[in-house]
Parts: structure tokens; C-alpha cells; sequence
């Protein structure tokens, strides 16, 4: 066994994480439902999430038989849509394709939708005693700095280095410790800023932390500035009521309620446009409009420049002309808390995480 394997596998049983809610269960259901929470998500956010989404659908038949509609607020908050929209069709494939079973090798795991090869390898290294290698953003890190490899760990010739390097390092046995024991290394002490190198079973070997390069590796991301985008959002009130939309399937919250944006036009003030706008289109009359503080919310390839406009309206005599189409609703505050919502809307909404 590799040297690297042995001090992870040692470390992992005496400090690594061992009371996870998805460590309590061997159910494959469980664990592929956590591995698709995990990505891109830390833990502590997912737990509740997670918790939450069991009590609803307790068994994958049962998240497979509801419609993605019923899916879609468990998930509200947690960000990256997509994950839940392929979690739902991945448990319909599983039911018309497999059984209701979870495949139980790796190789079938990652035809299904939403599992990609990492998360396959550990679905199958947790639940059906496989040995395959696991290469998440934490292991990227922790294998670019121990073995100080260079270079953008999302390009094709660097990630398939980290393959590689992943493969080689796998140990005999006891691999779900090993896969375990990286995940909770690149969560817990070998972390992108501030890592406790002082503390890590590793830094003995390590490259990064010998050359004191543990700031400079991984490679960051090459720097294209952020395309940013500019976003008017209408919070439109009336009775006691606010206006939200269902978002397109795909694109930004696809599938979730959003607030009415305001198309943009160019050259008109953003209050002239809104007032014409929501009477034009919306069939609904303005009676008083103010601005609330913009704010920036960051996506994986944009960056997107939020304008709240907060308007009190009324019935125009073609009332509810768009506001009677099936992808508008009026919500109530106590609906508002239960909808899905994404997570900028439910901070200009004033909605606490659920
Ligand atoms: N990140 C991805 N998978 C994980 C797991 N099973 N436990 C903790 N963190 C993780």
C-alpha cells in the first residue's frame, strides 16, 4: 500500500468524520441521494436538506411516482437545480430500467442521469464493497498539493492526471475508509485558504506544504473576468399577495417559482419600464413603485446584478390578462415560506432558509 493510502486510511478511523447521517445506512437510496447533495455543497448545509427530503420521499419509488413539481422545494436553497431535476429522472430510470435497484457496479452507475464517474465510484465503494477511485474538488486539492501537480485541475490533461494519481494511490482494502478519509481531509484540515497542515497525517510527504506552496496549489482557475449580467426583479403586491413565476424547465432556477423579471430595454428608466410593462403585459395597474438594495449573486459562469422593484398594483380594466397564465401564481406569506424558491428571491422576499 502506498504510503499516501496508509496515512489516510490511519487518520481517517482515529479523526475523520464517522456520524454522518448517510454513514448510519448502507441504503443505496441514501447514498447516492447524499453524494448528489454533496457536490459543490458543504455538509452542514446539506444535513437539513437531506433530512428533510427522507421524510418526504423515504424510498426512491416513491421520489420516482411524485411529479419533479413535488421535488423541486426540497431543494430550494441548496442551489445547482440541475442536480434535482436529474436526481428525479435518475429514479425514474431506475425504476424502468433496473428494477427499483440501484445498479450496484460502478460502470452502470454512471449511465445513469446526474451520476457522474466520481459519484458512481463512491456509490459503489460505499454500498457494493467496490474498489474505485473517488476525484471531487476536495480530492483535487489534496492530490495537487501533496504530489505538487500544476495546472487547472478542470482541464481535461491536468483532471486526467488526478485519474491517474487516484488510481494508482487506491489501496487493497478497505477502500470506503480510504474514500472516506480524502473526503474528510479536503473538508476538514487540507482546505482551500488556511489549511492545518500542522495537523494533517500527510504533510510529512507533501510537496505543497515542503515548498511552502499550500497558496499557489492547486493551480487556480485561469482569470476571465465574470461575465456579469443585470436583472430587474418585480415584486409585485396586491391584497396581501406577491406575483411569482415558474422559471423555464432549463436555464438559471429552471423549474423553480421566481419573481417576474423585467425584460430589459434599453434606454428606458427601469420604474417607466416596470409601469408599462406590468400593465401592458401583466394587465396590472402600478400605484407605487420603490427601489430596493441591489445586490450580486455569483453562478458558476456568471455574475448576476439583481435590481428589486417593489410595487404596490391594482386591477386595470384588462385585469389579470398575463397574470391568469398557468406560470404566474399569487402567494400568500405562508406559501411563499413553503415554495421553491431560489435563494436570492427568498432574500429580497425576506424568507429565512427553510
Ligand atoms: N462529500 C462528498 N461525499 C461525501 C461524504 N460521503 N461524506 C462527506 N463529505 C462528502
Amino acid at each position: 500500500m502506498s504510503d499516501f493510502s496508509r496515512r489516510l486510511i490511519r487518520w481517517q478511523q482515529a479523526h475523520g468524520r464517522h456520524d454522518l447521517p448517510w454513514q448510519r445506512t448502507s441504503d443505496p437510496y441514501r447514498v447516492w441521494l447524499s453524494e448528489i447533495m454533496l457536490q459543490q455543497t458543504q455538509v452542514a448545509t446539506v444535513i437539513p436538506y437531506y433530512e428533510r427530503f427522507l421524510a418526504r420521499f423515504p424510498t426512491l419509488s416513491e421520489l420516482a411516482a411524485a411529479p419533479v413539481d413535488a421535488v423541486m422545494p426540497l431543494w430550494a436553497g441548496l442551489g445547482y437545480y440541475a442536480r434535482a431535476r436529474n436526481l428525479h429522472r435518475c429514479a425514474q430510470a431506475v425504476m424502468a430500467r433496473h428494477g427499483g435497484q440501484l445498479p450496484c457496479t460502478a460502470a452502470v452507475l454512471a449511465t445513469l442521469p446526474g451520476i457522474g464517474r466520481s459519484t458512481a465510484n463512491a456509490i459503489a465503494t460505499f454500498c457494493f464493497g467496490a474498489r474505485e477511485p473517488i476525484l471531487d474538488g476536495n480530492v483535487k486539492r489534496v492530490l495537487c498539493r501533496c504530489f505538487g501537480i500544476e495546472g487547472f485541475p478542470g482541464t481535461a490533461t491536468v483532471e486526467s492526471r488526478l485519474w491517474q494519481h487516484a488510481g494508482s494511490l487506491l489501496p487493497a482494502s478497505d477502500s470506503h475508509i480510504y474514500i472516506q478519509g480524502q473526503m474528510d481531509l479536503g473538508a476538514t484540515l487540507c482546505t482551500r485558504t488556511k489549511p492545518r497542515c500542522g495537523a494533517c497525517p500527510l504533510h510529512e510527504i507533501c510537496v505543497a506544504h515542503r515548498e511552502g506552496r499550500t497558496g499557489e496549489l492547486p493551480t487556480p482557475r485561469p482569470r476571465k473576468s465574470q461575465p456579469e449580467r443585470q436583472a430587474t426583479l418585480l415584486v409585485l403586491r396586491r391584497n396581501g399577495l406577491t406575483l411569482l413565476e415558474r422559471r423555464p424547465p432549463s436555464g438559471i432556477w429552471g423549474g423553480l417559482l421566481s419573481l417576474p423579471e423585467l425584460p430589459a430595454l434599453p434606454d428606458i428608466p427601469a420604474g417607466a419600464a416596470a409601469a408599462s410593462y406590468i400593465e401592458t403585459r401583466l394587465g396590472l395597474r402600478v400605484l407605487a413603485v420603490s427601489l430596493a438594495p441591489t445586490f450580486w449573486h455569483t453562478f458558476t459562469h456568471f455574475r448576476l446584478h439583481i435590481q428589486p422593484l417593489v410595487c404596490d398594483v391594482g386591477a386595470t380594466g384588462n385585469a389579470g390578462l398575463r397574470a391568469a397564465e398557468p406560470a404566474l401564481l399569487w402567494l400568500a406569506a405562508d406559501e411563499l415560506a413553503q415554495a421553491a424558491l431560489p435563494a436570492p428571491v427568498r432574500k429580497i422576499l425576506g424568507i429565512r432558509k427553510p
